[in-house]
């Protein structure tokens, strides 16, 4: 089987983007990384990408008259490397209208709460602060919302009593690293059939 080229969008840590890489290492992802890009100078995804050898680009949104301008040299670099899914992780920028439709249907995006509660930027201070018993993590495609596209997978993660953003975080990010590759799998195999909201995966005969 071909491999599938993905592009990485980050910008931060980046450790989604290593258990993608790492999965594509140990050949339980049939896939490749050929691209890895950042709104953020100082994400050490970069570093991620660097040390694996993958082209690493910062690109910076503030050298951009607005957010499609931005997306537009986002896009030249994906379509130069013949991405053919890109996969949003810890990526903190609402994409536009037109780069969803530009890729439309193969534009994903981790988000670290069982959608659709808890979505936006502060996903475990919300779940604690709400007294939520369960929280965990969604892959899901993109659509022109935030946080709100047809899920993919979703991995269940229990609110411990006691717990704070960041031992809930460090537990549903355990969970996000095999989810992530999961989906990607799925994808890279042809096995996911959207109807409207709802994703299927075909079996294997
Ligand atoms: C993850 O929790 C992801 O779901 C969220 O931001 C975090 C990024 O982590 N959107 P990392 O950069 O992949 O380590």
């Amino acid at each position: 089987m071909k491999k599938l080229s993905i592009a990485v969008m980050i910008s931060g840590s980046g450790s989604n983007l290593q258990s993608i890489i790492d999965a594509c290492n140990a050949g339980s992802l049939p896939a490749a990384v050929k691209l890895v890009i950042s709104d953020r100078k100082d994400a050490f995804g970069l570093e991620r990408a660097k040390k694996n050898g993958i082209p690493a680009e910062f690109i910076d949104p503030s050298h951009f008259g607005g957010r499609e301008e931005h997306e537009t040299a986002c896009a030249a670099s994906i379509d130069r490397e013949e991405c053919k899914l890109i996969c949003l992780a810890g990526y903190m920028r609402l994409v536009t209208g037109w780069f969803v439709g530009k890729y439309s249907g193969r534009l994903l995006n981790i988000h670290p709460s069982l959608l659709p509660s808890f979505p936006g930027a502060h996903a475990h201070r919300d779940v604690l602060a709400y007294g939520a018993k369960v929280s965990g993590c969604t892959v899901h495609f993109v659509d022109e919302n935030m946080d709100s596209g047809p899920v993919i997978i979703q991995s269940a993660v229990k609110v411990l009593e006691g717990d704070t953003e960041e031992t809930l975080g460090k537990r549903v990010l355990e969970q996000e690293h095999k989810a992530y590759p999961e989906a990607i799998k799925l994808f890279a195999e042809g096995r996911l059939i959207v109807k409207g909201r709802k994703v299927t995966v075909d079996t294997i005969i």
